[in-house]
């Protein structure tokens, strides 16, 4: 079975083919950073413009690289939410006419689940059952799964997502946008020792997060000692979520028990993060798990993936299904 999946739910457009039985066969990105740089942020209607430009030529290029034909595509998932609605409804549109067209179903697939799913793609995937730690621009969250389909959200952030407060504070720092690796780069000049940022939430029992109060922290400490501090607070600010987030990994593998822990999302790219959860994972005697560099961000393989899973599963959309900007995973 053959999948073509479509991801626009933000300022990446991916396409991807998977096949049940060879694995990924194609995969092409698109990624709107440039577009939005002058802007320090994304802007959703330039976001939705330029997924209009690109996907159509992207949706060839993969068939071209896959050295397949239509007909030779099963199904077609595209991302339904969450994420920008105009951004959402490209893909949505473009995959349920190309689903319609083909005389293929149609598979709704969730931004998260995606992610979720990213490191099965690789070549030593995690068995079920499994704790995953997701962190993406959009989301904060912790979840138990118990098989495809099946997902307990143990913990989420109650404000900004880890990437958000990644970007927010890159950009307060005059880092250009997407702040999240430039923080990460600048964090690694920064002295470890000069601030020390609160680690928020540890204090209490529960696997929730907080990531907007680091944010003004950093903000306060700019002020405070000027521009030539920025490494430092980097580095401060760097520290703090990594230890947020390893302590709140470990008391999830603890509280469920299970010895895998899948971590994705745009924010898994990060190296310290990575660091500290590997000696954590040690320490708990758990297995981690990636997905390859280039799928730790958004991407169309993880579609094409979860909407292959969903398919072999016995479900699919009807054309109505609308693009939903937010949705519970
Ligand atoms: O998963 P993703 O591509 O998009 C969403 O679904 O939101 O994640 C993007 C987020 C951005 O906030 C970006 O700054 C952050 O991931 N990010 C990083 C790193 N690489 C990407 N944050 C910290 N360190 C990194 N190396
Ligand atoms: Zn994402």
């Amino acid at each position: 079975m053959r999948i073509l999946g479509i991801e626009t739910s933000c300022d990446e457009t991916g396409v991807a083919i998977f096949d049940s039985k060879r694995g990924l066969l194609a995969h092409v990105l698109y990624s709107q950073a440039e577009l939005h740089a002058d802007y320090g942020g994304i802007v959703p209607e330039l976001a939705s413009r330029d997924h209009i430009r690109k996907l159509l030529p992207l949706l060839r290029k993969v068939l071209d690289q896959a050295g397949l034909h239509k007909r030779d595509i099963d199904g077609v998932a595209y991302t339904a939410g969450p994420g920008l609605i105009g951004a959402l409804l490209v893909g949505a549109a473009v995959g349920r006419s190309l689903a319609w067209a083909w005389g293929k179903p149609a598979l709704a697939v969730h931004h998260m689940e995606g992610h979720l799913l990213s490191p099965l793609l690789e070549a030593d995937p995690p068995d079920f059952p499994f704790c995953a730690l997701l962190v993406s621009g959009g989301h904060t969250m912790l979840i138990a799964v118990s098989r495809i389909g099946a997902y307990q959200v143990l913990g989420e952030s109650l404000d900004d997502a880890v990437g958000e407060a990644f970007d927010k504070t890159a950009k307060l720092l005059g880092l250009g946008y997407p702040g999240g690796p430039a923080l990460a780069k600048l964090a690694e000049q920064g002295n470890p020792d000069r601030f020390h940022f609160p680690r928020p939430m540890l204090d209490r029992p529960g696997l929730d997060f907080s990531f907007s109060g680091l944010k003004t922290y950093a903000l306060n400490t700019l002020h405070e000692n000027g521009p030539e501090a920025g490494a430092d607070i980097a580095r401060a600010f760097q520290d703090a979520v990594v230890e947020t987030l390893t302590v709140k990994c470990r008391r999830a593998l603890q509280q469920t028990g299970l010895k895998r822990l899948v971590v994705a999302g745009g924010v898994s790219a990060n190296q310290a993060l990575r660091e500290r959860l590997k000696v954590m994972g040690a320490q708990e005697n758990a297995q981690i798990y990636y997905p390859r560099l280039a799928f730790c961000t958004d991407n169309g393989a993880m579609i094409a993936f979860a909407g292959c899973q969903r398919l072999l599963a016995g479900e699919h959309a009807g054309l109505g299904f609308k693009a939903q900007a937010r949705w519970p995973l």
